[in-house]
């Protein structure tokens, strides 16, 4: 496996036309990120990980400073999973001057959920996801589910600018306890690692309950928005929406049987988790 730092060396690797398949991280890799790497692997294309801690998707009170950068573990961790080249460029590599253009995805998929407590996060993600592209120019980029709303972005961005790479979207990895697995599970303490399994019971709970028929959307996410909240949590949203739009579901869509998923953004302490449920009814 070639760890490479610069662009040019980049690019002197991949010169040629070699189809590649992408995995774009933050680091601080656990079973989830591998996951993505095994996935991109069947692909049959030499993969491609990036780690890069996108300042630009950070809000200036948010963990920028604080996300752990752990370079060399996460190469080990890597080559065991089958990467053949890691692009970790360095801030001043991949942002030599302020990076003014930028990606503005629209307000209709970007501005609610994760946008509208993280305002210009999505442009961030955009912003960096394009960039990377243009870097290693796959065939194929893999990014996980559990960041369902940035993959649905990723996926439209791709879609609108006709991008020549296939955006693949693979499942959530969970702890045996069910904890989505995520960088920021590091901050917990312990206590809060034993009470963080009450995200994704939330989201079970309200798929459970309109799969029994319960069609009050509101009030069954304001019950368990109110459980998770008497628990310590403070919740940005929890919430069922269509998987088609991200839109809250309407009586139609009951009736339509239009596929729903259920998402979570709440904070326990100083850590905030997110978290996705899709469910038939
Ligand atoms: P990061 O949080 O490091 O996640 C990198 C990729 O791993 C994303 O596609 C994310 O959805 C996926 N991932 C994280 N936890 C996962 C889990 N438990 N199961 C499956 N996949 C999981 O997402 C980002 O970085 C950034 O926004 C990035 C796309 C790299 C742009 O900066």
């Amino acid at each position: 496996m070639q760890v490479i730092h610069t662009l040019a060396d980049l690019r002197a690797v991949l010169a040629g036309s070699t189809r590649t398949a992408l995995v774009p991280t933050m680091g601080n890799l656990h079973e989830g990120h591998l996951a993505l790497v095994r996935e991109a692997a069947l692909h049959g294309f030499p993969v491609v990980a990036t780690i890069f801690v996108n300042r630009l998707q950070f809000l200036p009170h948010e963990d920028f400073d604080q996300y752990p950068r752990t370079l060399e573990r996460d190469c080990q961790l890597l080559e065991g999973a089958g990467c053949d080249i890691v692009f970790a460029p360095s801030e001043s590599e991949l942002y030599p001057e302020p990076q003014t253009f930028k990606v503005t995805p629209p307000a209709a998929i970007a501005d609610l959920l994760e946008g509208e407590f993280r305002p210009g996060f999505f442009t961030g993600v955009c912003t960096v996801v394009m960039k990377l592209f243009q870097c290693v120019q796959p065939a194929v980029a893999v990014f996980g589910q559990k960041d369902y709303q940035q993959l649905m972005v990723i996926k439209a961005m791709a879609r609108q600018f006709a991008l020549p790479t296939e955006i693949v979207g693979a499942p959530t990895v969970r702890a045996n306890d069910g904890l989505a697995l995520s960088s920021r599970n590091g901050y917990l303490s312990q206590d809060e690692r034993a009470e963080a399994t009450a995200l994704v019971r939330a989201l079970r709970a309200i798929a459970a309950a309109l799969r029994e028929g319960a069609r009050d959307v509101a009030a069954v996410e304001a019950r368990q928005r109110a459980e998770l909240d008497a628990r310590g949590w403070k919740t940005d949203y929890l919430t069922v929406r269509r998987r088609i739009d991200l839109l809250p579901p309407t009586p139609e869509d009951f009736t339509a049987r239009t596929p729903l998923v259920a998402l979570a953004a709440s904070r326990l302490g100083k850590t905030r988790l997110i978290d996705n449920l899709e469910f038939d009814f």
